[in-house]
């Protein structure tokens, strides 16, 4: 016999312990020193210590659980010794070292004379509540976790559009403290055009209790507006309510993508539309052109007749400066980069550009030492010049100062050509400047600006491998920079400024275009500088002649797209048989890219259209005044 001093077993203690042990509780008994007396069969089990074992041990030192401060046992000591009830939740450790969660009161037991003789405990087992607070607590943690670190925004509202719930992404998100959200209407920050669309989700989703879908604008906290989609599901909460639970995403960055797609779909479309017309258009306005020139040459210094004329011809030139702006930005444009120095570029144009400037804008130029060339094609560059320039200026209708400037920057490996226009006019606001370069948006009405300068400029730039980029200040002025790559190479070709050649000549010229109107203009234009001029509708025509009357051209000037055989294939045709004819080719747009790569890749002479009667003699006795090139 161990020595317990377990109560002696009589009928009445037997049916007592028998109670005890049916309670289900844990039970157990120690003197007033806290050495086990007594532990029913429930504390055997739950413990796992068998009573031999604990009786007449300490009670803390076995079940201590190592989670429970000293300091606690000591005041449960000092509660049970100065009389009172005691009720406590302790985290003991079983004899397997497991960790159990007890609710447990104590109270003391008496002798008859009203001694204490010991303490009677009562245990019952809370670890399943314990750990299932703890999963509790831990999946709130992780909601919290999740709804302050996701970007998908959740919400709770009624279904009058009040917020219930609102989860902490909104502050991230949409820049609302989630608190202040609470109890005002969500409908209220919705943009008014997309208000109905949602009420109307709202009420379908209550009506058929089915997950609805809504897009819509949401003002953020700074005022705004932000896309964004939600899916909501009206439900019966748990306090009886019936509410609308809502996953909300930010649809920013997919409607801008969208809106790059719509946007680039627009410019493909727009490129072969432009294609399409391009070639027609430059032969119509090299018709005008030329003929105007003709009339002209024919009209008297002064007069009407003169100035109807000149009329005409500035309307057709602002017909071609508009289609030289589509064909740039739909990349159709014929390209002829050649190496030029930003200075001369400038200067170049400056009494132009003083012109268009007006007397009311003050204008400088503040020329840097520049020692690199760009490659770049002459016209663009030019274009892009006059596009900042003529913004400056509709930026300063009360006057102001204007600046354009050329420095180098960057290190000796990337020096850059930098070329800048800066205004002091009305400046722009943040949401505009993000579009300026979009093409078609402009700020200036449907009859003044066409919204394609800038979409010119950021093409021409980018094409030729450099970067734009505007500063701006509302009220202030605005710069706009452009850093052009310094071309390796010294010039070997064309410079910006050629002295003019007289277009004037004897030579034969065999001239092959498709276009009656300019066929016809040109060879009367061509004679009159003094050529002699034999000319043919296509490809097949050329050769015919060719064969039949044995024209011996000096030059052959034809356009690069024709009907059946290209410019270029009749050129090696002509030259099998004519080794000294040399070739002009000339064209109005980029057809076929690889037919012009061809072309420029050889080096061979191109004339743009629309050319003036002058330019296309000139360009003419140019090439005629070459010394031959190797085949
Ligand atoms: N220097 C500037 N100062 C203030 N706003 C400018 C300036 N340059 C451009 N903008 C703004 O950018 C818009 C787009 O310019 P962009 O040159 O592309 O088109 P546009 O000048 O309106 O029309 P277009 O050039 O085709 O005649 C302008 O309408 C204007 O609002
Ligand atoms: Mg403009």
């Amino acid at each position: 016999m161990s020595r317990s001093s377990r109560p002696r077993t009589g009928p009445t203690l037997t049916r007592l312990r028998q109670a005890v042990d049916a309670s289900g509780e844990v039970v157990f008994m120690t003197d007033q020193g806290g050495i086990f007396t007594f532990v029913n069969r429930r504390f055997e089990e739950f413990y796992g210590y068998p009573a031999q074992e604990v009786i007449g041990r300490v009670t803390p030192r076995i079940l201590r659980g190592g989670l429970v401060p000293k300091e606690a046992y000591a005041e449960f000591w000092k509660t049970l010794l100065e009389g009172r009830p005691l009720n406590y939740a302790f985290a003991n450790r079983t004899r397997d070292g497991e960790i159990v969660h007890v609710e447990a009161s104590v109270s003391a037991i008496k002798d008859a004379r009203g001694a204490l003789v010991g303490y009677l405990a009562v245990q019952r087992d809370v670890s399943a509540r314990k750990a299932a607070e703890e999963a509790f607590r831990e999946s709130q943690a992780r909601l919290q976790l999740i709804s302050e670190n996701v970007l998908d925004l959740f919400s709770q509202i009624d279904l009058d559009g009040k917020y219930i719930y609102v989860s902490s992404s909104y502050r991230v998100v949409l820049g609302y403290e989630p608190a202040s959200l609470v109890g005002t209407s969500a409908f209220e920050r919705v943009h008014p055009e997309d208000r109905q669309n949602v009420e109307r989700a709202l009420e379908t989703a209550a009506r058929t209790r089915t997950p609805r879908r809504a897009e819509f604008r949401y003002r953020h906290a700074a005022g705004h507006y932000v896309w964004l989609e939600t899916v909501g599901k009206v439900i019966d909460d748990s306090h009886g309510r019936t509410t609308a639970v809502l996953s909300t995403r930010d649809l920013t960055e997919r409607k801008r993508i969208e809106e790059e797609l719509r946007q680039s779909h627009k410019l493909e479309t727009l490129g072969s539309l432009a294609g399409g017309i391009a070639h027609d258009f430059n032969n119509v306005l090299t018709a005008i052109l030329g003929y105007t020139d003709l009339v002209l040459a024919e009209t008297g210094p002064t007069g009407q007749m003169r100035e109807d004329l000149e009329e005409v011809r500035r309307a057709a030139a602002s017909a071609e400066s508009l289609t030289r702006q589509l064909l740039i930005f739909s990349r159709k444009a014929v390209v002829q980069p050649v190496l030029v120095h930003l200075n001369d570029v400038v200067t170049g144009l400056e009494k132009m550009l003083r012109r268009t400037v007006g007397e009311h804008v003050m204008f400088t130029i503040e020329l840097g030492d520049q020692s690199g060339f760009v490659n770049i094609d002459v016209g663009q560059i030019e274009q892009v010049l006059m596009n900042l320039v003529v913004n400056a200026r509709d930026a300063m209708p009360r006057g102001g100062t204007l600046t354009i400037a050329t420095r180098t920057d960057g290190d000796s490996a990337h020096r850059h050509e930098v070329l800048s226009v800066a205004d002091t006019g009305c400046g722009m606001a943040p949401e505009i400047r993000a579009k300026i370069f979009d093409p078609f948006f402009t700020t200036k009405g449907p009859e003044k600006g066409t919204g394609l300068g800038l979409a010119t400029v950021q093409r021409i730039v980018e094409t030729a491998g450099g970067r734009i980029s505007v500063e701006s200040a509302p009220g202030i002025g605005s710069t706009f920079t452009v850093a052009l790559p310094r071309a390796a190479d010294v010039p070997h070709r064309a410079t910006a400024h050629e002295a003019s050649t007289t277009p004037n000549g004897r030579e034969r010229v065999l001239f092959v275009e498709d276009n009656d109107a300019i066929r016809a203009m040109a060879a009367r234009a061509l004679r009159r500088f003094g050529y002699d001029v034999t000319t043919a509708r296509d490809g097949a025509d050329a050769m015919n002649i060719g064969r039949a009357a044995r024209v011996n051209a000096d030059v052959l000037v034809t356009d690069v797209v024709m009907p059946g055989m290209n410019g270029h294939a009749l050129w090696q045709q002509i030259r099998s048989a004519h080794p000294a004819c040399r070739v002009l080719f000339t064209s109005g747009f980029v057809a076929d890219p690889d037919l012009l790569a061809d072309v420029q890749s050889r080096n061979l002479p191109l004339l743009r259209k629309p050319y003036t009667m002058e330019g296309l003699a000139q360009a003419i006795r140019k090439i005629v005044d070459e010394p031959p090139r190797p085949a």
